[in-house]
């Protein structure tokens, strides 16, 4: 089916508005009914543009199905800017089942391969996509954590910023992630006053004019809902993000999509083991689910004002 039969949008017009006003695009991942309810729930609330995104084990784990049950259960008309979006797509099959199945935006994450091979599969997907009218994102560099840098070249794993303007002529993607020292999981950096390498951002910022970029694994892994996990039963001692005025700054430098999830995985947990260490006595998984729940469209609300910047843009 074609996504416009969905009601969601594919990403051009959200990226130009918000490169526009300096901000944020939010992506929030999600899995289930609590999950997507949560997100849809928050963007609302805050009339914040949103990308809803879903791994290939997400889409494995909800089936074709009942995930597009799930979007077609938001009453989406097409007039709020809500993207279903694949998220890190391994392969050209993998993006075009995404397309075929309805989404309005998809990633191919080529980065593993060499520059030629990741223009060449991008392309490819490129081609199929705007066909159908969907966005593309993929990415260039190696999100591998910032202590990360004993590699030969200059630039390691980071994006350098001297193949930008190549890549994306060459591919023709709408947008590119960028590897400036964010990674994905809950154990990004080993000190506070780690930062990011916004020296690499700007020089892509100043290839690449008006270009949107991506940030993944941008999770800020909140110290309270962690202190939560830790305390009713938990064991993720360490845990550390990229800090929130990190990411403020980049929304300033086009960074206009910022890809969140562990966030939201923590928030559930956190509900999850408090409610249940709280009250021994439940067993209706609607409380601990519906907590999960509130405790997602909390953190989600919080990041869109005070990260993104996205409230009120619509
Ligand atoms: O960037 C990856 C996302 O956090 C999705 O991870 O494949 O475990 O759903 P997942
Ligand atoms: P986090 O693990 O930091 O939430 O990153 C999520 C992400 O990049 C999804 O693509
Ligand atoms: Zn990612």
């Amino acid at each position: 089916m074609a996504y416009k039969d969905f009601g969601v949008v594919n990403t051009r017009d959200m990226f130009a508005r918000a490169m526009a006003g300096g901000y944020a695009v939010p992506a929030f991942n999600f899995y289930n009914l609590e999950t997507i309810q949560a997100i849809i729930q928050a963007a609302r609330t805050c009339h914040s543009p949103v990308i809803l995104a879903v791994s290939e084990s997400a889409l494995a784990y909800m089936g074709d199905a009942m995930l597009m049950a799930m979007v077609s259960g938001l009453g989406l008309d097409g007039s709020e800017p809500v993207a279903l979006h694949l998220d890190h797509g391994s392969s050209f099959d993998a993006c075009r089942h995404a397309i075929d199945l309805g989404f309005s935006s998809v990633m191919i994450d080529a980065s593993k391969l060499d520059i030629n091979a990741n223009i060449d599969l991008s392309r490819r997907v490129v081609d199929y996509a705007h066909a159908h009218d969907v966005t593309v994102e993929a990415e260039l560099g190696v999100l591998s954590g910032i202590e990360d840098e004993n590699t030969a070249s200059a630039y390691g794993h980071y994006t350098n910023p001297a193949d930008v303007v190549h890549f994306v002529h060459e591919s023709g993607v709408d947008s590119l992630a960028i590897a400036i020292g964010t990674s994905h999981g809950a154990y990004k950096r080993q000190r506070d006053d780690e930062e990011l390498r916004f020296d690499i951002l700007r020089d892509i910022a100043d290839a690449l004019p008006n270009f949107p970029l991506v940030l993944h694994g941008a999770s800020c892994i909140p110290s309270h809902l962690v202190d939560i996990i830790n305390e009713y039963g938990g064991c993720i001692g360490g845990a550390r993000g990229i800090a929130p005025d990190q990411l403020r700054r980049a929304t300033s430098m086009n960074v206009c999509k910022i890809n969140v999830d562990s966030d939201s995985r923590l928030a559930f947990t956190a509900a999850v083991r408090r409610t249940l260490g709280q009250k021994p006595d439940v067993f209706d998984p609607r409380q601990y689910l519906g907590a999960a729940r509130d405790m997602i469209t909390e953190n989600c609300i919080d990041e869109i004002r005070h990260i993104m910047n996205s409230e009120n843009k619509y």
